[in-house]
C-alpha cells in the first residue's frame, strides 16, 4: 500500500511527506515535481503556457502510472484530490491523510509564494479562504486519518507513524 498526502497548498505535505518516508524506509515522491519532471515545466509554467485543465488531464495521468507503485509516500497537490476520479485511484492505491491548516496559518505561510498560479490574486486571503471553505469538506470526505498541520512537522509525523502502525 502507499501514503497520499492531501491537504491545502502551504499545509506541509512535502515537507511531513519526506519525514514519514525517511521513518517508514518508504519511497518519497511529490506528484507536482512528478509531473515537472514529466514535462520539463514547472506547476506554474504549465498553467501558463498550456492552462489549468491540462495540468489537471497530467495529475489524473501521473496519478494512474503512480497508483501501480508500492511502499510510497505520495504528496498530492492541494487539487490533486478534488477530482472523483483521482480521489478513486487514490483510495484504491493507498491509505490517505489529510493534513488540516486553517486559512490564517496558510496565508501566513504563501503570502509571498509566487509558485502557486490559484494564489496569484491581489486578495491572496479571500481567495485562500473560499478555497479551503470548498476543498475542506473534500479533503475530509476521501481521507483516513486528519492531522493538525499547525503543528512541527516532527511531532505530526511521529503522529502519523503511531496511528498507522508501520
Ligand atoms: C494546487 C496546488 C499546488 C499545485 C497547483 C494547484 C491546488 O500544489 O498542484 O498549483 O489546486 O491547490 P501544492 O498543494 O503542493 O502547493
Amino acid at each position: 500500500m502507499n501514503i497520499f498526502l492531501c491537504g491545502f497548498m502551504g499545509c506541509g505535505k512535502t515537507t511531513i511527506g519526506k519525514l514519514i518516508s525517511e521513518k517508514f524506509k518508504y519511497k518519497f515522491i511529490d506528484l507536482d515535481e512528478f509531473i515537472s519532471d514529466e514535462t520539463g515545466l514547472s506547476v506554474a509554467e504549465i498553467f501558463d503556457k498550456y492552462s489549468e485543465e491540462y495540468f489537471r488531464n497530467s495529475e489524473t495521468d501521473a496519478l494512474k502510472k503512480l497508483s501501480l507503485t508500492d511502499n510510497t509516500v505520495i504528496s498530492l497537490g492541494g487539487g490533486a484530490i478534488l477530482n472523483p476520479v483521482n480521489a478513486d485511484i487514490i483510495k484504491n492505491s493507498g491509505t490517505v491523510i489529510f493534513i488540516d491548516i486553517d486559512e490564517k496559518v496558510a496565508f501566513k505561510r504563501l503570502k509571498n509564494d509566487t509558485s502557486r498560479p490559484l494564489l496569484n490574486t491581489p486578495d491572496k486571503f479571500d481567495k485562500i479562504k473560499e478555497l479551503l471553505k470548498e476543498r475542506r469538506p473534500i479533503y475530509r470526505k476521501y481521507s483516513d486519518i486528519t492531522v493538525n498541520g499547525d503543528e512541527k512537522p516532527e511531532i505530526i509525523a511521529e503522529y502519523i507513524k503511531k496511528v498507522l502502525k508501520i
